[in-house]
């Protein structure tokens, strides 16, 4: 067979060339996995790659004993070396990422304050249970989470959420989206096909149940959050909905919806997903308790740490109907058998000290201050835009005259240095240009500044179109 390899003996980069069996590796395992050599194809033996690269015969043997390490060849007595099949598999597709390109200004929806992330009691909490833990804990723990945690989230979500579930009930999660996927999964192993989702709703959640197998099944969503009235004859097996404070319209689902929505759970026998993100920020109107309490085995809750303290923790929880516990504890198994338990016990401990309550007291004004600057700045410099959802939450919705080209605009923006979210990112029925604006992440100076660039950006944008 011909072999097409080069090696370099001189070096032209100044730095001297690499050693011969490295080179020869680096070819070799290069057209392994570009597929020039497929799966099967029988190498030279070491001799004769020797000879014909004019090199000593223990170049050959050393490059083929590094790639038989990382298995890319196989040897086998009398069969020479070949090339072995598991190498030429195709690498899995690299899902989109959701870290920033640069860093321009950015009006994230539902970023919390990073700069605001209690350090210092994080790192007590770490450091202390680090130290006080029992061996047992450095091992493998029960998948569905360290019971010290779910203790303490049963008390927490009872007080603060109006949820009602014993530590038996709920399982900790790598943030509400795990939550998500691994109530889809336990749903869709059961038979289950298709969910209704809100339109407009959080695209990452439609995503995953698709992934997981089951159909979303969009229903319009108004100020008050779902139409529950469009509910009948949709043939679903369960609803994921944001009933405290819907992603991203920002409504509240209300009384009547609430019944509607699980009356209709009860005679159809689906399940109610609840998305309860970010509840616990609210600024003019009364806490709004989770539907979970209403109805602990119709709802399976999901909610998370993403915007109480950071999404980088990757922590969430979920409480969980009697009937879907063990669908869901398999799946967690088969998942990841458990979150990291040190940063389960560092929030339990972080919780039981009273550092939560005391984190959201010192950030509730906050993000308060920061809302209450975005809608002043966008009354005084895009008075055409109808603002909404700015009662609760770390993000308000900018609907805009329907002649605007949302991406247009969101092009322009990112031009000047500002990157804005356009609301069609969460519809799935085609709606009325807009933007999703989180302020949890821009301090007041940064809003200040940024509204009158947007301000002139829009201009721009107008006069362009009018052109
Ligand atoms: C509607 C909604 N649900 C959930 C999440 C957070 O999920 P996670 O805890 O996986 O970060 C977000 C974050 O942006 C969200 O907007």
């Amino acid at each position: 067979m011909e072999l097409l390899l080069t090696l370099d003996r001189a070096g032209d980069d100044g730095r001297g060339p690499l050693p011969l069996h490295v080179q020869l590796e680096e070819q070799l395992r290069d057209g392994i996995r570009g597929g020039q050599l497929a799966p099967g194809t029988r190498l030279p033996a070491t001799r004769e790659l020797a000879r014909q690269l004019s090199v000593s015969r223990g170049v050959v043997v050393e490059a083929y004993a590094q790639l038989t390490a990382e298995g890319y060849l196989t040897t086998r007595r009398g069969a020479g070396t070949i090339v072995a099949a598991v190498a030429a598999r195709p690498e899995p597709p690299v899902p989109p990422s959701r870290v920033p390109r640069s860093a321009p200004e950015d009006f994230h929806p539902g970023m919390p304050d990073l700069a605001g992330f209690p350090r210092a009691a994080w790192i007590r909490s770490l450091r202390t249970v680090a130290r006080d833990a029992p061996d047992a804990a450095y091992g493998y723990v029960d998948p569905v989470g360290a019971p010290e945690l779910r203790a303490t989230l049963a008390r927490y979500l009872g007080r603060a959420r109006g949820v009602g579930a014993p530590p038996e009930r709920l399982v900790v999660t790598t943030g509400l989206t795990q939550g998500v996927a691994l109530v889809a999964r336990a749903l869709a192993r059961r038979g289950a096909r298709r969910v209704v989702v809100e339109d407009p709703g959080f695209m990452v959640h439609r995503g995953v149940l698709a992934h997981c197998g089951l159909e979303p099944v969009p229903v319009a969503v108004d100020a008050e959050g779902l139409r529950t009235e469009l509910l009948d004859g949709l043939s679903a097996d369960a609803a994921l909905v944001t009933p405290a404070h819907q992603s991203p319209l920002g409504g509240v689902l209300g009384p009547r919806r609430r019944a509607e929505l699980l009356e209709w759970a009860r005679r159809e026998r689906a399940i109610v997903i609840e998305d309860d993100y970010d509840a616990e920020y609210r600024y003019d109107r009364g806490p709004v308790g989770a539907l979970q309490g209403l109805a602990p085995e119709l709802v399976a809750y999901a909610g998370c740490a993403s915007k109480v303290l950071a999404p980088g923790l990757r922590l969430g929880w979920l409480a969980v109907p009697a009937e879907l516990l063990d669908g869901v504890r398999a799946e967690k198994a088969l998942d990841d058998l458990g979150t990291p338990v040190f940063d389960q016990l560092a929030l339990a401990d972080f919780v039981e000290r009273g550092e939560l309550d005391r984190h959201l007291r010192r950030m509730r004004p906050r993000y308060r201050a920061r809302r209450d600057a975005l809608v002043a700045a966008l009354a005084e410099h895009l008075p055409t835009w109808r603002i909404g959802g700015v009662a609760a939450g770390l993000h308000t919705v900018a609907l805009l005259p329907k002649e605007v080209d949302e991406r247009s605009l969101l092009a322009r923006a990112e031009r000047s240095g500002m990157r804005l979210h356009g609301l069609s990112w969460f519809r799935v029925a085609p709606g009325p240009p807009g933007v999703v604006l989180g302020y949890g992440g821009l301090s007041e100076a940064a809003i200040a500044r940024l509204v009158p660039q947007l301000g002139a950006v829009y201009a721009e944008e107008l006069a362009a179109a009018a052109r």
